[in-house]
């Protein structure tokens, strides 16, 4: 992988010990009406957060969490890596919204491109990024597929609180009692921004087909240009085989289980009958009709 994530590790590893001391029930606190996670986020920051400058050539990747954000992540550094032959640094823990508050400074100093990876709504992103115009990549994933991901890191990783089941956990999901709130409500916010000129939507599934083809339409958004040859290489190190290979150099411990199956459709294996009407009635009632509703293709990746 072309990148150094010491910062990455040693974030990741701060939050995961954090977690150790923190019960399921104190993981949460709330801030401006969203469930955030103690162990990664705190209001400090996010008051510092308001005071952060974007530039127009940051890259910002938007995600609800568990719909690939770490897949992404690695592409775009792959790619700045083939463009410049310049090894992307990464600084900070790339998340925005997670850190100490002093981090927005610390950022001023950071050479372009800064990489931007974001779990928040559109509408509580810094007035900055709006206002600088930075280009924004939002990467989704079927609601199903997120929930079951979402379910496993907390249940799979030793550190992080386990909810007591499966169903306990589907409760809270469809309640938007998890860390960064529901992702009826992530979807509705950011649907109404998916035609911004700087903004560009991409589907987990579409990308699970056809990494290739995704890949270089992330690379045209952002202006890398890449040969066909290129675009090849960074496919296969894009793959989750070849990304679940490097894991623990990546990702420290937790690597194993971030990249747990990469799969689409994994959630008919946890999914019962009733939570499956369950949640094809709140998309319905989220989203049918809109234009995220058609992007997401529920009915070929949500419906068996
Ligand atoms: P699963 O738990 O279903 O395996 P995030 O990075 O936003 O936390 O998302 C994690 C999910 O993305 C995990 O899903 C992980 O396996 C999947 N993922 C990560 N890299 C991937 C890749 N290269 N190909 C497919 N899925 C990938």
């Amino acid at each position: 992988m072309a990148t150094d994530k010491s910062k990455f590790i040693d974030y990741i590893d701060e939050a995961l010990e954090k977690s150790k001391e923190t019960a399921l029930s104190r993981l949460f606190f709330t801030y401006q009406g969203i469930p955030y996670p103690v162990t990664m986020c705190t209001s400090e920051t996010f008051q510092a957060l308001d005071t952060f400058e974007a530039r127009s050539d940051d890259i910002v990747l938007a995600s609800y969490p568990k719909c690939g954000s770490n897949w992404i992540l690695h592409i775009i550094s792959e790619l700045i890596f083939a463009d410049s032959k310049k090894k992307y640094e990464y600084p900070e823990f790339p998340v925005l919204e997670c850190g100490d508050p002093e981090k927005y400074q610390r950022m001023k100093q950071f050479p372009s491109p800064r990489i931007l990876a974001t779990h928040l709504h559109y509408d509580k992103l810094p007035g900055s990024i709006i206002k600088n115009k930075a280009k924004m990549l939002v990467i989704f994933r079927n609601p199903k597929d997120t929930a079951v991901s979402f379910f496993h890191f907390h249940n799979d990783v030793p550190d992080i609180p386990s909810y007591g089941s499966w169903d306990d956990f589907f409760r809270q999901f469809m309640q938007g009692q998890v860390s960064w709130g529901s992702y009826f409500d992530f979807a509705i916010n950011w649907n109404k921004h998916l035609d911004d000129e700087n903004v560009k939507f991409i589907l987990y599934e579409d990308l699970k087909e056809n990494l290739a083809a995704g890949i270089e339409h992330i690379a045209e958004f952002f202006g890398f240009s890449l040969t066909g040859k290129q675009i090849h290489t960074v496919a296969a190190q894009s793959t989750f085989q070849a990304m679940r290979a490097q894991s623990q150099q990546t990702h420290g411990a937790v690597g194993p289980f971030l990249f747990r199956k990469g799969e689409v459709g994994d959630w008919k294996h946890l999914f019962s009958e009733t939570q499956n009407q369950e949640m094809d009635k709140k998309f319905r009632e989220c989203l049918a009709g809109t234009a995220l509703g058609a992007k997401l293709k529920y009915e070929s990746y949500c419906q068996s």
